[in-house]
């Protein structure tokens, strides 16, 4: 079976058993702005997992692209993707446990072909003041599955969700295929990482709600969500030992031997799973509208590119070659991901862009690093020239923390996050004496306009743009001063939106909020903010009901309303591909 033979035997499984197939999301979550992708096919449902009704009824079934981020580092080794395909199927208030383990054994055994006798399953033990999930195990063993091959776990493996910070979730029972290697030892089952079991399947009963204080409380319907990984599937149904050797990579990998004139064998092996993983994940990413950028989504996808570009130019190959991976991999998923075709110039661009800016400064960057490694006293990089090598060499520090960590050496983390605090404050001042704003001066009004600037920017990306970032900010006792990236002038009536719509919520009266969370979690609650402010244990996070999430020292105002009347007095270029407004606040 090839990719899209199982995506079709998946869906049409489920549709022969009352499910309508539904398409695959954008990988910019719509409806969920708690994180930067979505990373699981239930992801785009959450409305109705929640109890609205679904359009196309109570039974769905689709592939879904997804990515996950939090792996990027461990990319290489067989098994983890950033880019992944997700098979579902669900049920929003309809059929619940014992129809849904039935159809997964069913689908297993006539769907692919493969045998009970190489499936473990594993079952929620009970843990949180949830009751251990014996209803579950009983419904494993009359389809068939023994006593002992149904292991049971806590909420560490045996719970899902939710996707972001609050939503629903519930106990799981995932399916794993044996390989029928010996057990690693005592112990050994399907949480254990030795490579005997593989998760295939995970199917979730979403019966619970988590809200922002960690309680969780019943759903008003019972629902199922169910996820299968397609590359690991197909890895076993080709019976070859990693998801870089099926069908699906057969394509990129020969492309890439191909451009670099090296073989995917040996000491190269890791470095031509990093480039095929990052360039097809960033090409999925590209295709839904997320360019590099300093922050967000953007970061991520830079953060590809430009890792998949060291690895390249290790295997030799010093120029822009991910647009020829790229057309690989349009053409070996076009037809499942039609946007693939549409947004291939976009691709196109947006690869050849980021691999010119970055190997501009790749050479120069490496043999300063060199030489950084080599001066090294101890085993931690002297922290001013790894700031120098973000600032001036535009190399993203974890990239800096890699190459450290194959010399046997660190880089220090916080005193990172010092030092661009640092900068940072101190360019703002070099660069406008009158600069007054921000943590300095936390004045009535400046207080006020540091607020409207949050809104402002939320209302431009909005608005405008959602690709708009914040390029500079200066707020004086009298006004807000911003900039941002946009290539155009913004028309009178577009600022009178822009006005309204800051207006608006302002009238609305609601309440500023300030969240603690760590960097990790603040990514994923899709906080924006400038890029360096993001590296800190905890970063605060101020928002503005649903239309505003940033990342900011404060001080803000505790409710809209006192931001009082909110006007445009000036908008104007600033710099290449750069626009200024200026506003004020008042009664
Ligand atoms: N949401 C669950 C998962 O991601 C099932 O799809 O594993």
């Amino acid at each position: 079976m090839d990719a899209q033979e199982l995506r079709t035997a998946y869906v049409e499984f489920f549709k022969e058993r009352g499910h309508a197939q539904i398409g695959s999301a954008s990988l910019v979550p719509e409806n969920d702005p708690t994180v930067l992708f979505t990373t699981a096919g239930m992801h785009p449902l959450v409305p109705y997992l929640l109890g609205e009704k679904h359009p196309m009824g109570k039974r769905l079934v689709n592939f879904q692209k997804c990515v996950r981020t939090g792996d990027i580092d461990e990319v290489g080794d067989p098994t983890h993707l950033t880019f992944f395909e997700m098979l579902g199927n669900w049920s929003l208030g309809d059929y619940f446990k014992e129809e849904s383990i039935e159809y997964s054994r069913d689908f297993l055994v006539k769907g692919l072909g493969l045998s009970l006798d190489d499936i473990a399953v594993t079952v929620f033990k009970g843990e949180g003041g949830i009751p251990r999930d014996t209803e579950t195990a009983a419904i494993w063993e009359r389809m068939g599955i023994p006593k002992e091959r149904i292991f049971y776990y806590g909420m560490e493996d045996n719970w899902w969700g939710p996707a972001g910070l609050t939503g629903p979730c519930g106990p799981d029972t995932e399916i794993f295929y044996d390989d029928g290697r010996p057990a690693c030892g005592e112990g050994c089952g399907p949480a254990c990482r030795c490579g005997k079991y593989v998760e295939i399947w995970n199917n979730v009963f979403m019966e619970y709600y988590k809200d922002e204080k960690g309680d969780f409380s019943p759903l008003k319907q019972r629902n199922v969500d169910t996820g299968m990984g397609l590359e690991r599937v197909l890895g076993i149904l080709q019976g070859v030992g990693t998801v870089y050797e099926t069908t699906l990579f057969t394509g990129i990998i020969s492309k890439i031997e191909e451009i670099s004139g090296r073989e995917y064998a040996g000491d190269d092996v890791r470095a031509f799973r990093i480039i095929a993983d990052h360039v097809r994940a960033a090409t999925f990413m590209l295709a839904d509208g997320v360019f590099p950028a300093r922050m967000g989504a953007g970061y991520i996808v830079r953060r590809l590119i430009r890792r998949a570009s060291r690895y390249m130019s290790g295997l030799g190959y010093e120029e822009n070659f991910m647009g020829a991976v790229a057309d690989v991999v349009i053409d070996e998923y076009g037809d499942a991901y039609p946007e693939l075709r549409r947004n291939a110039k976009a691709v196109h661009r947006g690869l050849d862009e980021e691999e010119e800016r970055f190997r501009k400064t790749l050479r120069k960057g490496l043999r300063r690093f060199d030489a950084l490694a080599e001066e090294a006293v101890g085993d931690t990089l002297d922290g001013e020239q790894v700031f120098r090598l973000f600032d001036t060499f535009g190399f993203p520090v974890e990239l800096t923390a890699e190459l450290a960590r194959e010399r046997g050496k660190r880089v220090d983390m916080a005193d990172f996050e010092n030092r661009f605090r640092e900068h940072q404050d101190k360019s703002r001042a070099g660069a406008d004496q009158t600069f007054k704003g921000g943590l300095a001066d936390s004045g009535e009004e400046t207080t006020k306009l540091h607020t409207a600037t949050h809104l402002l920017h939320a209302a431009l990306r909005e608005l405008i743009d959602p690709g708009i970032t914040q390029k500079g900010s200066n707020i004086t006792a009298e006004r807000l001063r911003f900039d941002f990236n946009f290539d155009r002038k913004i028309t009178r009536e577009e600022l009178d939106g822009i006005e309204e719509y800051v207006n608006n919520i302002i009238a609305k009266d609601l309440p500023v909020e300030c969240r603690e969370m760590t960097l990790d979690e603040a990514t994923d609650f899709g906080a924006i903010g400038v890029f360096g402010d993001k590296y800190g244990e905890v970063v605060k996070v101020y928002c503005i009901g649903e239309y505003s999430k940033e990342l900011c020292g404060g001080p803000h105002v505790s409710r809209t309303s006192e931001i009082g009347t909110f006007k445009i007095t000036k908008e104007e270029s600033s710099a290449a591909g750069v626009r200024r407004i200026r506003a004020v606040v008042g009664k």
